[in-house]
C-alpha cells in the first residue's frame, strides 16, 4: 500500500459476480474496497447490507472494507457491519441524532470511524469530534448514484479539510467520493486527498490492471 489509497466503489461492479470483481480490482492494485450502503430513505437508492460484507469476507477478501453508510438511522446497523468484517465505517452527520455517540460506537465495535460531508454540508461538525475520527470523507457528488460529475467546489473544501487535519497532527485519512477519474485525480490529490473512491471510472473499463496503473501514474507525478 502506498500513502495514496485507491478505493474502488463496488456500486459499479457486476453484482452477479461480486466476489470475483472485488478480487480482480484488488489484484490490479486497489488498496481498499469501498462499500456503498443506501437505504432508499436517507438517499434515493437501495443497495447492500452486512450480509454482503460478510459474504465477501467468507469469499477470502482480506483487504480493508470501507463501509460508507448512507442510511438513517445509523446506530443500529453499526454493530452488524462490525461483525460482518467492516474495517472503516463512515456515516453522514445529518443521518445521526448523536454524532459523538455514533463515532464512539464505531470504535467500541473495533472499527475505524469516519464522518461524511455532502457537497453543501459544512465541515463545522468536525470541531468537537476530531479526536474520534479516523477518516474524513468529502462527497464530490450528491450521494445516491454512481457515474455523476465531480463538483469543482470540492477542491477548496479538500484544502480546508487538509488544513484541519494537518493542524491537528492526528493520523486522519482524507477521502473523496464521486466523479473521480484519471483526468482529475492528480488535481484532487494536490488539493489534499489521500484516499480516492472511484466506481464507474474503474468498473466500466475492460482492463482493471491498465486502469489502476493509469491512476497510479497520475498520482506518482
Ligand atoms: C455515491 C457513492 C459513490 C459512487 C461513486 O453516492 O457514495 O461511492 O459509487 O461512483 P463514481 O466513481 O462513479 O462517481
Ligand atoms: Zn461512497
Amino acid at each position: 500500500m502506498s500513502d495514496y489509497f485507491i478505493a474502488p466503489s463496488i456500486l459499479s461492479a457486476d453484482f452477479a459476480r461480486l466476489g470475483e470483481e472485488v478480487k480482480n480490482v484488488l489484484s490490479a492494485g486497489a488498496d481498499i474496497v469501498h462499500f456503498d450502503v443506501m437505504d432508499n430513505h436517507y438517499v434515493p437508492n437501495l443497495t447492500i447490507g452486512p450480509l454482503v460484507c460478510e459474504a465477501l469476507r467468507k469469499h477470502g477478501i482480506t483487504a480493508p472494507i470501507d463501509v460508507h453508510l448512507m442510511v438513517k438511522p445509523v446506530d443500529r446497523i453499526i454493530p452488524d457491519f462490525a461483525k460482518a468484517g467492516a474495517t472503516y465505517i463512515t456515516f453522514h452527520p445529518e443521518a445521526s441524532e448523536h454524532i459523538d455517540r455514533s463515532l464512539q460506537l464505531i470504535r467500541d465495535c473495533g472499527c475505524k470511524s469516519g464522518l461524511v460531508f455532502n457537497p453543501a454540508t459544512p465541515l463545522d461538525y468536525l470541531r468537537y469530534v476530531l479526536d474520534k475520527v479516523d477518516m474524513i470523507l468529502l462527497m464530490s457528488v450528491n450521494p445516491g448514484f454512481g457515474g455523476q460529475s465531480f463538483i469543482p467546489s470540492t477542491l477548496n473544501k479538500l484544502r480546508e479539510a487538509r488544513k484541519i487535519i494537518d493542524d491537528s497532527g492526528l493520523p486522519i485519512r482524507l477521502e473523496v467520493d464521486g466523479g473521480v477519474k484519471i483526468d482529475n485525480i492528480r488535481q484532487i490529490a494536490e488539493a489534499g486527498a489521500d484516499t480516492f473512491v472511484a466506481g464507474s471510472a474503474i468498473f466500466n473499463t475492460p482492463d482493471y490492471n491498465a486502469t489502476l496503473a493509469k491512476f497510479r501514474a497520475e498520482l506518482a507525478q
